[in-house]
């Protein structure tokens, strides 16, 4: 009824409702190997736009509008295909598979079978190895309801990991400035699967500066303490007292250069919080506000955790979009995640998915401004 109505409204005010430009598609180069890659462009309503490559599935730029209307590209990244294709690019807005964050000792046993893996990161894996998802070029789909599908099928025994996975990632720039992320997985073998999205945010616009300022909430009243090669050691500590208690809005900068354990293993925050929501619903993970510009991010998921990481490892060495230089802690990232580790921590939920099973899971990034003074 309520359509029927809206319909008719809509005919008698002779109006225009206000519809998103259909996704454009462009070359955006060829990998090294010379297959080809595209990049598609997602607009909304609102002037919202995101551009997302086949390659790694990288949102290569994200424009939001900041207080006054202004747009700025607010994710991190490379105006060219090479500097993705690097050794040392930091995972600039890739999709990242087919486990993110770190396995410790590079290896995990499943079913009494034991598993080696690549060592990546020290005596670790991260992120699925070096050449996880983000250096895969996806399978592109434009879905009729304005949705960019991509899909990725992971050979059995690809870096070390049992099992051929299919894993479909699906981006929806909706109307009320959402970029909506829908992941599914499934396998013909038992395996581990742990996928997230590695968008490094700076909401005063990429290449502007530190994110110090930026003041958090995390919707967590416990993180996953880590050891020097930060690995979890299994503990689930509670934020209180610590400056891991971002419950409260904080700034990123008010406690990152305490004298902590914590914050000196990770160079600042590069840590895994246990969500309150317990994961499983979608729920509000985090949320990010920027006094100057009166930006405001809000991620929400149905995983149970996030990581928050502070690009401490960004030197200044890279030359991003437009030629600007990222220093450390010049942007950062949120990783909605099952957490680190799992697959070697069995009191943590499980990375496990079988043959017949399908690993569903959705984040949010949300995107709106409040007023000056707020802060
Ligand atoms: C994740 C890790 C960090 C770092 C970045 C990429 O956030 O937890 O330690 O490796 O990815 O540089």
């Amino acid at each position: 009824m309520y359509t029927e109505l809206a319909v008719v409204a809509l005919a008698i005010g002779g109006m225009t409702v206000a519809k998103a430009a259909p996704m454009t598609k462009a070359d955006f180069g060829k990998t090294k190997e010379g297959t080809p890659v595209q990049i598609f462009t997602l607009t909304n309503a609102s002037g919202m736009e995101a551009k997302i490559m086949t390659y790694g599935g990288i949102v290569v730029s994200l424009k939001a509008p900041d207080r006054k209307g202004a747009m700025a590209d607010i994710a991190l990244g490379f105006d060219s295909l090479k500097a993705y294709e690097e050794d040392n690019s930091p995972y600039f807005g890739a999709l990242i598979g087919r486990y993110g964050n770190r396995i410790g000792h590079a290896r995990f046993s499943l079913d009494d079978k034991e598993y080696t893996l690549e060592k990546n990161n020290g005596e670790n894996t991260l992120h699925g190895g070096s050449h996880g998802f983000n250096t895969k070029v996806w399978t592109p789909r434009q879905l009729p309801d304005g949705g960019l599908e991509l899909t990725y099928v992971s050979p059995d025994g690809e870096e070390g990991f049992p099992g051929k996975l299919t894993l479909v990632a699906v981006y929806r720039l909706t109307d009320a400035n959402e970029l909506k992320m829908d992941y599914t997985a499934t396998t013909d073998k038992p395996t581990v699967v742990n996928p997230t999205n590695h968008s490094y945010f700076n909401l005063k616009g990429a290449g502007n500066g530190d994110i110090l300022g930026h003041v958090v909430t995390i919707y967590a009243t416990r993180f996953t303490p880590v050891d020097a090669g930060l690995i979890p050691t299994g503990e689930l500590r509670p934020v209180k007292g610590t400056p891991f208690d971002f419950t409260k809005p904080t700034a990123v900068g008010a406690r990152i250069g305490q004298a902590d354990e914590q914050l000196k293993f990770g160079t600042g925050y590069d840590h895994n919080w246990v969500l309150d929501s317990g994961g499983g619903k979608l729920a509000l993970a985090a949320k990010v506000e920027e006094p100057t510009t009166g930006r405001v991010l809000e991620v929400l998921t149905t995983e149970p955790g996030i990581q928050f990481y502070t690009g401490n490892f960004l030197d200044g060495t890279l030359k991003g979009k437009g030629g600007k230089v990222y220093a450390q802690r010049n942007g950062l990232a949120l990783e909605t995640q099952h957490f680190p580790d799992s697959p070697n921590k069995p009191s943590f939920p499980s990375t496990t998915l079988r043959p017949g099973q399908k690993f569903q899971s959705q984040t949010v990034y949300r995107f709106s401004t409040e007023p000056a003074g707020k802060k």
